[in-house]
């Protein structure tokens, strides 16, 4: 079921009160965490709450092949957005990484659960989550790829040039995400809604990289337009 939201405020408060009820219940919280235009407002949410991050350990969903010292890099982009700013442990935020094997286990090596605790995805307008571009296998794990053309566009209003986005990246795998306990999918803007409405509602299949979220048993997804 999709709950829709009446604004964007109201979407990034939700989702941080949730990462805020995972953070303070647990002892440990394994974080997945997105980057992009939608999670800002909720990054924003989380700092002004100044929660204690010390126990709390993150693995972003993606980054791009690319310089990390870049300012679109997004290890750039959560140091400006999150971790400059609260006293998480620079030692606990973890990006893809090659070998890609090494990460995975990197998230199983942590106590508690083998996969992530709380999830946080996006989607893009082609039903990719993470970098997982339409074709990508449900099976699939942590991995380098090559970013869609729909995605190079949809990225390029982030860089002077369209030649300047990235072509690659490393990103968490379909069934990397899917063993996450709780996954929660926020969604911004109208030009989202169909391929929300498609993914979530139309047949589970490759090509909608989103869609095998309905085979998860603990998933909530959030709209605004
Ligand atoms: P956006 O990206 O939040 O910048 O729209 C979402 C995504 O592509 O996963």
């Amino acid at each position: 079921m999709i709950n829709v939201l009446k604004s964007y405020n109201k979407l990034s408060s939700t989702i941080a009160d949730i990462i805020e009820s995972q953070i303070k219940e647990q002892t440990i919280s394994k974080l997945a965490l997105p980057t992009g235009d939608t999670p800002l407002g909720m990054y924003e949410e989380l700092v002004s709450r100044k929660l204690d991050w010390k126990s709390v350990i993150t693995f972003n969903l993606d980054v791009y092949l690319m310089n990390i010292d870049h300012p679109q890099s997004y290890q750039s982009y959560m140091r400006k957005n999150l971790f400059d700013r609260t006293n998480i442990y620079p030692d606990y935020c973890h990006y893809p990484f090659r070998p890609t094997e090494a990460f995975e286990d990197k998230i199983k090596g942590y106590p508690g659960n083998k996969g992530i605790d709380l999830c946080i995805l996006g989607i893009g307008t082609n039903g990719h989550i993470a970098f997982n571009e339409p074709g990508s296998s449900f099976k699939s794990r942590t991995r380098v790829v090559d970013l869609s053309e729909q995605t190079i566009k949809d990225n390029s209003r982030f860089f002077d040039s369209i030649d300047d986005v990235p072509k690659q990246a490393i990103t968490m795998g379909l069934g990397t995400i899917m063993e996450s306990k709780l996954i929660v999918l926020m969604t911004n803007g109208e030009h989202k809604l169909n391929i929300l409405n498609i993914a979530m509602n139309g047949e589970v299949t490759e090509t909608v990289p989103a869609s095998i979220l309905q085979n998860h048993d603990n998933v909530e997804v959030y709209y605004c337009d």
